[in-house]
């Protein structure tokens, strides 16, 4: 284990934001996260976890220890006739364990293929694409607690998932670095294809057999056509959150613009339930997407999706997502929340 002085963090965020940390370290094991914490750099220093830094914008450099968990492995942990509970730790890149799981067709992962980042990131926000959330498919997780030095296990109760939240983004920020997640696949062939656009594509690719690997194929081809590739434009994915709105709210839009696209938080229940707006659309409808100031704008393709194209600043890419939450407040009244955490 080595602490590194003044690292840029350029490669380890995928907005391309260009900070650096006072402190950086890479930890591959237990022993060496216990090593750490008892470490007077650890000790005197405020410390932020960084796992594939796809889901954050800096604002300014890090005076303090940036830790990135980088602990590697997958192991099948038990298995029955129909599932297979499946541990992959933390450092293992997402996308990769994913294609792993679809290839051995073990069934639940495909929806979320493509997504940015590490193993260890995706409990915190609750990952979610195409219908499928890790809330699903997730039976527990190991993490390391820095107040007692000491591994917890979380059942998937335990991390009070929800719509991109879980416990680790509120009650217990910063005390714990999430070392492995199990999760719990069928060897059935059960998928989720309802989203239109996954449909069209799996036809357009004329399979004749489902399988997860080829709608982890299908959406990783969605996935490419909407959303910026961050090795070439910076981005954190959507910045922001789909917001909810009551269903009288959400009527009274649709008088005023018939178009307004939005979904039943909970379509199992009748109607007048909550609706989650697209708030890509409000955005787009506000004007902004394909917006460019400087070097920050609003992707071209899909407008829930902030970019930097080469040297913006987070403070410009900040001042522009705020901007557009002002813009969508005074031109329909919501309040767009940021999905992407905010140093
Ligand atoms: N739309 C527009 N204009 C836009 C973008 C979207 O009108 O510029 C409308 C379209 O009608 C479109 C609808 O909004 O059909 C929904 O768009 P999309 O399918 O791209 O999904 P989203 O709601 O914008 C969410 C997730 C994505 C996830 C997709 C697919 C959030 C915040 N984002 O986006 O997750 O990949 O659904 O399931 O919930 C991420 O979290 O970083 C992310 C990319």
């Amino acid at each position: 284990m080595k602490i590194e002085q003044n690292i840029p963090l350029r490669k380890h965020n995928t907005f391309g934001i260009d900070v650096n940390a006072r402190y950086f370290v890479e930890i591959s094991t237990i022993d060496e996260l216990k090593t750490l914490v008892s470490s007077d750099i650890f000790q005197n220093n405020s410390y932020l976890i960084l796992g594939g830094g796809s889901n954050i914008l800096f604002t300014k450099s890090f005076d303090g220890l940036v830790i990135k968990p980088n602990f590697k492995g997958i192991e099948v942990v038990r298995e029955t006739e129909n599932e297979i509970f499946i541990k992959a730790y933390s450092g293992e890149i997402w996308h990769d364990f994913v294609m792993y799981c679809c290839e051995k067709n073990w069934n639940g992962l495909e929806n979320l293929a493509y997504i940015p980042g590490n193993v260890g990131a995706s409990p915190i926000q609750n990952i979610g694409a195409y219908g499928v959330e890790i809330k699903d498919v997730l039976d527990s997780l190991e993490a390391f607690n820095f107040e007692t030095k000491q591994i917890d296990i979380f059942s998937n109760i335990d991390c009070k998932f929800d719509y991109r939240e879980s416990v680790f983004k509120h009650e217990y920020k910063g005390r714990y670095v999430i070392c492995s997640v199990t999760f719990r696949l069928s060897k059935q062939p059960k998928f989720d294809t309802n989203y239109t656009a996954v449909n069209d594509e799996l036809k357009r690719m004329n399979v004749s057999e489902l399988s997860a690997k080829t709608i982890a194929e299908a959406i990783t081809t969605i996935r490419k056509s909407k959303l910026p590739e961050t090795s070439k434009i910076g981005s954190a994915g959507s910045f922001f959150k789909n917001p909810t709105v009551s269903q009288d709210i959400f009527q009274s839009l649709k008088t005023q613009y018939p178009d307004i696209v939005a979904y039943p938080c909970h379509p199992e229940q009748s109607e007048g339930s909550a609706m989650k707006l697209a708030a890509g659309w409000l955005i787009e409808h506000a004007g902004w997407k394909g917006f460019r100031k400087g070097d920050a704008g609003v992707h071209t393709q899909q407008a829930l999706v902030l970019v930097n194209y080469g040297k913006a600043t987070g403070a410009e890419i900040l001042n522009l997502a705020h901007q557009i939450i002002d813009s969508v407040k005074s031109k329909f009244g919501i309040e767009l929340a940021p999905e992407v955490n905010i140093f």
